[in-house]
């Protein structure tokens, strides 16, 4: 028999699953005590490790919202370890990494990533090894948290996207970036993977295998042709606005392909929705009254109408003569 490596320790020590021996307060308390400990070591700002640990409840709870929306049937108890402890080693030392390479005799390349990536990558091997369990998909979940990764498992990808879209992020991109998780969490997994890839090409960094690898697998969820109104719609969808009608002029405009109208019910709704499509497209421009704001996206034109004032300008039955667009 070979040597038995520390890896196949973590692996002897599997967790068993069970419901009954399950302690969700013991998990929070475990996360708890290490970001308090990391707080003494590394001088960790309290509102920070606060914040963080606030986050990983916030995966969670979303985690588990998804798993029943999407009766995706993903065991609850492994959705809370890789939920709560997803973040575990986020206040780990290039020191703490550099360790568990070598406790697990791991290729040193690893340590070349970006150090923002390596509280994933490596993390999975310090929950382990510190909370003395180990379990494959409670693992994959950790280790691809930031990455994602290619052929995913219902937990990664729950994980993977809840950590995005957890509320706790109230950005209006993450707003956005919730409201399409909640109605297709594929989709989700597919725009975040594709912004995350402009991004970092943009600011010119080095991309992740696994991102592109990700990315790759996932794209086709984000990328029918009618991608750009599908994400407005989004948008501005329901809860937003109200009554939205999409009224498609391919066939007949050469300036726009698709007239948006839509109402809200009150002004901030209003101002809502143009500061959403503000931080998601590019604007030509935008034409604002009290009753009425056009916002100009180029190849779409967004009306939206405050209730009263809708009948009033009668766009409705200005372009009756254009079909209805369906998503
Ligand atoms: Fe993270
Ligand atoms: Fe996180």
């Amino acid at each position: 028999m070979g040597k038995v490596t520390e890896l196949d320790k973590l692996i002897e020590n599997r967790i068993s699953f069970d419901e009954s021996n399950f302690d969700i307060e013991e998990l929070k308390n475990n996360l708890f005590k290490k970001y308090e400990e990391c707080a003494k070591k590394y001088k960790v700002d309290k509102d920070r490790y606060l914040g963080r640990y606030i986050h990983s409840l916030g995966v969670y709870k979303m985690a588990l919202e998804l798993n029943e929306l999407f009766h995706l049937n993903v065991d609850k108890v492994k959705i809370a370890y890789a939920a709560i402890y997803h973040d575990y080693a986020k206040f780990a030392s290039l020191k703490d990494y550099e360790d568990i390479v070598k406790k697990y005799n791991l290729d040193k390349d690893i340590l070349k990533k970006p150090f923002k990536v390596l509280h994933a990558c490596l993390g999975c091997y310090i929950v382990m090894d510190e909370l003395s369990f180990y379990d494959e998909d409670v693992f994959n979940a950790i280790r691809t948290h930031t990455t994602g990764d290619k052929n995913m498992t219902p937990l990664q990808e729950l994980i993977y996207i809840s950590d995005c879209v957890e509320e706790n992020r109230i950005d209006p991109y993450f707003v956005t970036m919730r409201r399409i998780a909640k109605k297709n969490y594929k989709k989700a997994i597919g725009i975040f993977l594709r912004d995350t890839v402009l991004r970092l090409k943009e600011e010119g960094k080095d991309l992740d295998e696994l991102t592109i690898d990700a990315y790759n697998d996932y794209k086709i969820y984000c990328s029918s042709g009618n991608d750009k109104i599908s994400l407005v719609l989004d948008c501005i969808d329901k809860n937003l606005v109200k009554d939205i009608k999409v009224y498609d002029a391919r066939e007949f405009s050469p300036f726009f392909d698709f007239i948006v109208v839509s109402t809200a019910l009150s002004n901030r709704q209003m101002q809502a929705c143009i500061s959403y499509l503000q931080d998601e497209f590019e604007i030509k421009g935008v034409e604002s009254g009290e009753e009425w704001t056009l916002i100009d996206l180029g190849d779409i034109i967004v009306n939206v109408f405050k209730e009263e004032d809708r009948n009033k300008y009668a766009l409705d039955r200005l372009y009756a003569h254009l079909p209805l667009y369906q998503e």
